[in-house]
């Protein structure tokens, strides 16, 4: 690709990455909207990600401290999935890659389990649990930068 070029999609991505950004909403008014609601009231999906950061944040301490049970992961596991088909705030800003991080995302939780089944070493576990959290930053990145700071604090 040529310089040029390779440039141009760099500044194309930049800008829909600001323009998707969920931070940025107000920046795109529509009268057709409710905004009252936009802001007051989290969509399906803004309310799943409040509960995964808020488990994140928990599992971590469970990771460290080689204490996750089978139990623990597999309700993390069933609530996070609802992600793929719950409703966004704003459509138009879910990217078609937004099903493939999904995917990859709870198939490391997946693995993760694999792991604590066999009893595998705290390091494995760690390093699949940050990768899970990998997959979330990669997702914010196309997505919603907003919350990107948080997510790497839960790193481990
Ligand atoms: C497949 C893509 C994807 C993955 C993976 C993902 N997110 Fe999100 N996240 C989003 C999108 C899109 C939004 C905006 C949701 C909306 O406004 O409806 C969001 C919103 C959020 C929010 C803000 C919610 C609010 O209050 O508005 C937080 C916090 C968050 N995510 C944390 C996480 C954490 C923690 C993980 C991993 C454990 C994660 N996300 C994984 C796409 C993703």
């Amino acid at each position: 690709m040529s310089l040029i070029k390779s440039s141009f999609y760099l500044v194309l991505i930049s800008f829909w990455s600001c323009l998707l950004s969920c931070n940025n909403r107000s920046l795109e008014p529509d009268s057709t909207k409710n905004n009252r609601q936009d802001l007051y009231e989290p969509s399906e999906l803004a309310s799943t990600m409040r509960d995964m950061a808020l488990d994140m944040e928990e599992l971590k301490l469970k990771v460290n401290t080689g204490s996750i049970t089978i139990k623990h992961i597999d309700k993390l596991i069933s609530s996070h999935s609802t992600m793929s088909s719950d409703q966004p705030t704003d459509i138009r800003e879910i990217q078609p890659s937004f099903q493939l991080f999904s995917n990859i995302y709870i198939e490391q939780l997946e693995e993760l389990k694999t792991i604590i089944l066999k009893q595998g070493e705290i390091s494995e576990q760690i390093l699949l649990f940050n990768s899970a959290l990998t997959t979330c930053i990669s997702c914010h990145r196309e997505h919603c930068p907003g919350p990107i700071s948080r997510i790497e604090k839960i790193k481990i």
